[in-house]
């Protein structure tokens, strides 16, 4: 099995005549927290999303390494991509995309229960993974009544809960302080590369980056350089994730 959880090639995007993507190579490795910098319309965001399988470049391949094989992620149809993103990927983004109506454990079970699996057991892996990331005593709160950190911190849980083999975070720090932001950073990482998962994270923050294991500068649609930080790897490992994961959703129903 390759080590390469991803790679791409060759990628190229455009909207009209901007030229967001304009030949990529990447390859992520299992288990790295990879951070993407760059400038504000660099193309960061559509980096992640053709990573993700959300968007489809116009030229150049993505491919992703599942535990049955090899999938090449660019020529799935919309329907195969939708459900290796609900299945694989988990998402963190800046802020929102949790559900206000909704409880901290309903956010984090509503992820099991797309891919089928009943609610009484959905919500009891969503109240590990709540727990897991400090916030036990909050599961029944509604988002609005979190606080910043905590409901990105449920975003994470969400993210998580499936078992997702890469998660993606986009800016996930970007509305938060920077004591809170070390705090959600801390959690993302023991909750991904801390169980073996891979995390690749956009972000034009330095103290967020200089957390991750590599960092690759984006500079007009392009990768323009590579870096190991100082500190690699600090940080992960230091709280507890659940013992079990909830299965995929193959099992979900058992
Ligand atoms: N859906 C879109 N429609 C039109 N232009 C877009 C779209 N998405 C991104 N762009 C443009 O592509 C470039 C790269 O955007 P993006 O990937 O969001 O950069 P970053 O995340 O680094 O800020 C920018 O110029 C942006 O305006
Ligand atoms: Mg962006």
């Amino acid at each position: 099995m390759s080590s390469f959880v991803l790679e791409a090639s060759g990628l190229v995007k455009s909207f009209g005549q901007t030229h967001a993507l304009a030949g990529v190579d990447l390859r992520v490795r299992t288990g790295e927290s990879l951070a993407i910098m760059g400038a504000s319309g660099s193309g960061k965001t559509t980096l992640l999303h053709c990573l993700a399988g959300i968007v489809r470049p116009d030229a150049g391949s993505v491919s992703f390494q599942s535990g049955a094989g090899r999938v090449e992620v660019t020529g799935l149809g919309e329907r195969e991509r939708s459900r290796l993103r609900r299945e694989a990927f988990g998402f963190v983004f800046q802020q929102g995309l949790l559900i206000p109506e909704l409880t901290a454990v309903e956010n984090v079970a509503l992820a099991l229960m797309l891919n089928g699996m009943p609610r009484a057991r959905a919500e009891e892996y969503g109240r590990g993974w709540l727990a897991a990331l400090g916030l036990a005593g909050m599961e029944d709160r509604r988002i609005g009544q979190l606080s910043g950190g905590q409901a990105q911190r449920v975003a994470i849980a969400r993210a998580q809960v499936t078992g997702a083999a890469v998660v993606f975070a986009d800016e996930p720090t970007g509305a938060l302080d920077s004591a809170t932001s070390a705090e959600v950073m801390r959690a993302l990482l023991d909750s991904t590369t801390g169980q073996g998962r891979t995390l690749v994270v956009v972000t034009h923050d330095a103290d967020v980056a200089g957390r991750c294991s590599r960092i690759v500068d984006m500079r007009d649609g392009r990768i323009v350089g590579e870096r190991v930080p100082a500190r690699a790897g600090a940080g992960a490992g230091a709280t507890a994730a659940p013992a079990a994961t909830a299965p995929a959703s193959a099992e979900a129903g058992a």
